[in-house]
């Protein structure tokens, strides 16, 4: 791996299906495991082998499938979890056991009744224990987001000890600012003895909107693994996007960070995931929206019509979405209006486009869209009808 390479650790299928009325059967999770493998994630986070026997079948017939991603299972510091999840990698060509305990003084206290020397010492002997049965082993400090830099840094330096190849550092209640954020990584980077030894990864929920820009600014600051899950699906207000963490860096080169993702499937499978859950894609959603592509008023339809990049910062086709759309609503304008026209057949002269324009306005005002059939309509109702179809 080229230390410019941001590994995409892709987890619909575990904190993603956390959603409730989310569920997915083993069929549909293998499906999309199968995408997310074509698409090139470096690992898809399958399931929580423990938490059902059907979710242990999905990761099980997950980890027979996939061919060139790492298969990772989740756990709790609790070896009965542990043993688990590895039985159900036991197939996968790349396994990975990820484990781990919360270390905010939130968590310590209120969920575990317990202090922060005994959970170093769990968090220890859980990566201990995973490690005798895959090299491979992720850590997660759960609620890192709101644990002190110097705890977290004794936490981290014993998962490496015990062998942790992969530190994960999520925002699990989402509440970090992106500069608290990267300032924590970097903290880490700098103050972690071993720290040479793991890669660390973020993990940043979406409670304040924050969760792309903490995650840029993460591997910024020296992450190298970015956990994050097709259309942002996940817990409450979800996890970071894999769509849009993958199109922030390739947009931004100079950042010299790059993943192995084809964005050309980006589209394809967030509309695959959005389906096989029942979740409707927002139409305002980066990337992946029914609008994120579409101009509807005249100003910014005629700057596209001249030139795309004039209100486009993406080329649609990157991923996977065939054309920018020129929406005809009453605010569009006379340019947009002679290219949609143009596309279903009629080519307008500038009078007969004054003519028909007029017309299409009155149309307009009563209809929110105006579609193909709508233009026929307009325009053979239009005056100038004949001399259009006559040219
Ligand atoms: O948000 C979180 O802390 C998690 C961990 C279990 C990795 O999802
Ligand atoms: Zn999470």
């Amino acid at each position: 791996m080229s230390d410019n390479n941001i590994q995409i650790f892709d987890t619909t299928l575990r904190d993603g299906e956390q959603v409730p009325g989310c569920k997915l059967n083993k069929e549909q999770k293998v499906l999309i495991a199968e995408r997310l493998d074509a698409l090139g994630v470096d690992v898809i986070e399958a399931g929580f082998p423990v938490s059902s026997p059907g979710d242990f079948k999905s990761v099980e017939a997950i980890s027979k499938m996939v061919k060139n991603a790492t298969v990772c299972g989740l756990t709790r510091s609790v070896q009965n979890d542990i043993k688990v999840a590895a039985e159900s990698l036991k197939y996968a060509v790349k396994p990975r056991i990820h484990t781990g305990i919360g270390t905010s003084d939130s968590h310590i206290i209120h969920k575990f009744k317990s202090n922060r020397e005994s959970i170093i010492e769990r968090a220890f002997e859980a990566v201990k224990y995973a490690k005798s049965f895959v090299e491979d082993v992720e850590f997660y400090a759960e609620d890192a987001g709101r644990t002190d830099n110097e705890y977290l840094a004794r936490v981290c330096e014993a998962a490496i000890k015990a062998g942790a190849t992969v530190l994960n550092i999520p925002d699990t209640t989402g509440y970090c600012l992106p500069g608290e954020y990267g300032a924590k990584i970097k903290y880490l980077k700098e103050h972690v003895k071993g720290i040479e030894k793991a890669i660390l990864s973020c993990h940043c929920h979406n409670d304040l909107g924050l969760a792309t820009a903490n995650s840029i600014e993460g591997v910024i600051n020296g992450a190298r693994q970015i956990e994050c899950t097709i259309n942002g699906i996940g817990e409450r207000a979800g996890n970071t996007a894999l769509e849009e963490v993958v199109m922030v860096l390739k947009q931004h080169p100079y950042l010299n960070l790059d993943t192995h993702i084809n964005t050309s499937m980006l589209y394809g499978i967030s509309q695959l995931v959005s389906d096989s859950m029942g979740i409707y894609t927002q139409p305002n959603k980066a990337i992946v929206g029914a609008n994120a592509f579409a101009h509807s008023s005249g100003i910014h339809q005629d700057g596209v019509i001249k030139n795309r990049a004039t209100y486009e910062i993406i080329n649609p086709k990157d991923v996977g979405v065939t054309k920018s759309a020129i929406v005809l609503t009453a605010r569009s304008g006379r340019a947009a209006l002679a290219y949609r026209a143009k596309n279903v057949g009629y080519e307008l002269t500038k009078l007969q486009l004054d003519e028909v324009y007029s017309n299409f306005l009155n149309f307009a005002d009563r209809k929110k869209e105006i579609n193909d059939n709508d233009i026929h309509q307009i325009i053979e109702t239009s005056k100038v009808y004949q001399q259009i179809i006559s040219a």
